[in-house]
């Protein structure tokens, strides 16, 4: 009898970026090959849509963006220095970084919940937006929304938001409606940019974002949103909360499946009080 031998081994950085730059011009082909069948016979708006044509038709768009595929992008980033960070020394600056979404489910229970505080042609924002996919969620949960505007800080991330962003466009966008939802991906810090000044509802997947980030997000969310803006938080609620004179109203904290697990989801109400000065310059 002989015993059988493994010939593999682990791959090299040059097998590696190899294998990478083979999947990405795959994807590319599959990208270039879905926007022209969309241009060459374009999707007809549907008459009812419900909250499982919003899931079937996310997961549609996601077809070639699989989790392993993010999931990678990020990690290449976290742990490269200089890259996607300020310093490329803290780990809390790492940590602030890693990627996890929000879970459709979720979202599908915000929006049917909120509903009525939610009006027609309003705005969503989502501070890290990594791909987009809460935003192309929202797009499909309210196809009457008016933008879904997405702020985030790493470039391998936002890269691949924009490919979805061309397929939403394409596929997706005509299916919606006369006037579909914008979805607009930006690259920047959220806690600098103007983006999101005035949006109706902002999502913060803040399940490990650091004190100091979420601290300051707070502080910014006072600043740039008007009386009567939503803001969901995960894991932690905000600080300046239901005393007199508070910006922020609790309306409920309720634990909710995210892509992870389970989560505690806060929704705060802004209210018509003044914020404290932050510091933060737009
Ligand atoms: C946990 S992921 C959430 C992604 C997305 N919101 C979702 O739920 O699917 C958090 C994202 O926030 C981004 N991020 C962290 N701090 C940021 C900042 N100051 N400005 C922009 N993006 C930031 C990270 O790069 C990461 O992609």
């Amino acid at each position: 009898m002989s015993l059988e031998t493994s010939e593999s081994h682990d791959p090299s950085p040059e097998e590696v970026r190899a294998a990478r730059a083979k999947a990405d011009a795959k994807r590319a082909d599959a990208i270039a090959a879905r926007i022209d069948a969309a241009k060459s016979s374009p999707p007809s708006a549907s008459r009812s849509w419900d909250a499982r044509d919003a899931l079937d038709a996310c997961e549609r768009l996601f077809r070639d963006h699989p989790g392993s595929l993010i999931r990678e992008r990020c990690r290449d980033e976290i742990f490269t220095p200089s890259k996607g960070r300020d310093d490329g020394s803290s780990s809390e600056h790492v940590r602030d970084l890693v990627y996890g979404e929000f879970g459709f489910m979720s979202l599908a229970a915000l929006f049917r919940k909120y509903s009525d505080q939610i009006p027609p042609r309003a705005v969503v924002a989502d501070l890290g937006s990594g791909v987009g996919r809460p935003l192309f969620a929202a797009a499909c949960l309210r196809p009457d929304l008016a933008r879904c505007v997405g702020v985030e800080k790493l470039g391998g991330l936002h890269e691949l938001a924009g490919e979805l962003g061309a397929l939403y466009d394409a596929e997706l966008a005509p299916v919606l409606g006369a006037e579909p939802p914008r979805v607009e991906l930006h690259r920047g810090d959220f806690l600098h940019g103007v983006e999101w000044r005035g949006a109706n509802v902002v999502l913060v997947n803040s399940a490990i974002f650091s004190d100091e980030l979420f601290e300051k997000t707070e502080a910014r969310a006072a600043e740039v949103l008007s009386p009567g803006a939503l803001v969901v938080t995960l894991r932690r609620g905000f600080a300046d909360c239901g005393h007199e004179g508070a910006c922020w109203e609790l309306l409920e904290a309720t634990e909710r499946r995210q892509s992870w697990g389970m989560s505690t989801v806060y929704v705060h109400r802004r209210t018509q009080n003044s914020p404290r000065r932050a510091g933060i310059e737009d």
